[in-house]
């Protein structure tokens, strides 16, 4: 497994990846209606924008590719952080077939390096309280921060937020 820098050519993997496993993960949480409304064309362009396309973007993508050279999982970073946390986790992904097989925790290491290298201290990321998956970020040294109510779609969703106070540790 190789975790690298994403290229535009990685948009419809990392698409894909993002919708589906999206789908799985919050069918239940967030309403349905909402998890409908995606399209992965919709999704290709707003990476392409973000990632690639606006030269002052604060997002970092960093992809898993697999021996097949495929793409198999992905990170969002952004120097762009909240409260007084300097950067934030916007998105991490793992193909289905390919989680629990430690490549979330390569994608985490391989991103805070490349945010330590630029000297950003610290760390805050926002998911919903209900994702089971939310171990992962406390078997990553995050800790609890803040507990926050949302609506989607007219329907209150409880997020919570876990926070890193110093990557260059
Ligand atoms: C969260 C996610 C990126 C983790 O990727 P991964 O490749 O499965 O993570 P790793 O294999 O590196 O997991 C490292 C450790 O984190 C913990 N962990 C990961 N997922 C977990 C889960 N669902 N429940 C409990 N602990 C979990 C475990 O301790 C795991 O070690 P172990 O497998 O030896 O027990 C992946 O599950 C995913 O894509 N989920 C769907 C999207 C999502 O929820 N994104 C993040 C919002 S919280």
């Amino acid at each position: 497994m190789l975790v690298r820098d994403a290229i535009p050519n990685d948009v419809p993997s990392v698409a894909k990846i993002h919708m589906d496993v999206w789908k799985d993960t919050y069918e239940g949480i967030i309403p349905r209606e909402v998890l409908n409304e995606r399209n992965y064309e919709e999704l290709e362009d707003s990476w392409l924008d973000r990632i690639f396309d606006d030269p002052d973007t604060k997002e970092l993508m960093l992809v898993a590719e697999n021996e097949d050279g495929e793409v198999v999982g992905f990170i969002v970073v952004s120097t762009d952080g909240q409260d007084s946390y300097e950067s934030m986790i916007k998105s991490i992904y793992v193909n289905e077939e390919y989680q629990r097989q430690g490549i979330g925790t390569m994608l985490f290491q391989a991103a805070i390096e490349r945010l330590a290298e630029e000297n950003i201290n610290n760390l805050i990321v926002w998911t919903y309280k209900d994702n089971k998956n939310r171990k992962f970020y406390e078997k990553m040294g995050g800790k609890v921060f803040k507990e926050a109510t949302v609506e989607v779609n007219g329907r209150k969703v409880d997020k919570i937020s876990y926070v890193w106070d110093n990557i260059n540790s």
